[in-house]
């Protein structure tokens, strides 16, 4: 999978991408990630990319052009199967989208900034507006690698046992069970008894249970129909 990302602020996303499950991702070839800087495409040598907005009003707005001139040079190397806006008003990610979105072959994502982008680009170009949550952040990169991290672990062969993912929280609409490790007997708190019996039926129940159990507790909407 290729993921193309156009910002203003290139170095907000220099790290997230280079550890841990993105980057062995990356180095077995099964993701690419590539970060443009959107002032490539500047309107003038002072490297302005936004402007007042109409209407008046606080804060700057990202320019049409150098956003559709952005697009359309990288849509001529790769035909994105969705073009993303990150924006705390689109649609909220959750497990299934990053699943769907997880099957794609390229994807371009827009960070916005100030007060946003300018409409015409989200009318014409953008195909899936994201949020990765109720609240406002002070731009789209940080969503951007949210949204990148819980697609990259999804592909096939990224994660070392392939299993692991199917029983993520959410993967299946519960909430993970709760696990434990080495010691058994920690300051008194024991570990339970069910996880020591080696039964690995009963031991599948009691996960199964405790999630239920935790998604009722903490996430009762993940269980309405
Ligand atoms: N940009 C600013 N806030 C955001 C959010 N909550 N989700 C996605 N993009 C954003």
């Amino acid at each position: 999978m290729k993921i193309d990302i156009l910002t203003v602020l290139p170095e907000l996303l220099e790290s997230p991408f280079q550890h841990s499950i993105l980057k062995r991702a990356k180095e077995k070839g099964l993701l690419e990630i590539r970060v443009h800087h959107l002032r490539q495409w500047a309107v003038n040598e002072y490297g302005q990319v936004d402007d007042y907005q109409y209407g008046g009003g606080a804060g700057m707005v990202m320019m049409p052009e150098p956003l559709a001139n952005a697009i359309e040079a990288l849509s001529k190397e790769a035909h994105y199967d969705e073009v993303i806006y990150m924006t705390p008003d689109g649609s909220l990610l959750d497990q299934r989208m990053s699943n769907q979105l997880s099957l794609k072959e390229n994807i371009l994502i827009i960070c916005g900034h100030y007060k946003g982008i300018d409409q015409r680009i989200r009318d014409q170009f953008v195909t899936l507006e994201v949020s990765i949550g109720s609240y406002v952040l002070s731009g789209g990169e940080l969503a951007a690698a949210v949204l990148v991290d819980t697609i990259g672990r999804l592909l096939p062969g990224v994660l070392n046992d392939e299993t692991s993912a199917l029983f993520d929280s959410f993967q299946d609409d519960l909430l993970a069970p709760p696990v434990y490790t080495r010691p058994a007997d920690f300051r008194g708190a024991k570990v339970p008894e069910i996880l020591l019996s080696g039964d690995p039926k009963k031991i599948e129940d009691w996960r199964h249970e405790q999630s239920l159990q935790r998604t009722q507790e903490r996430r009762p909407d993940l269980l309405e129909p």
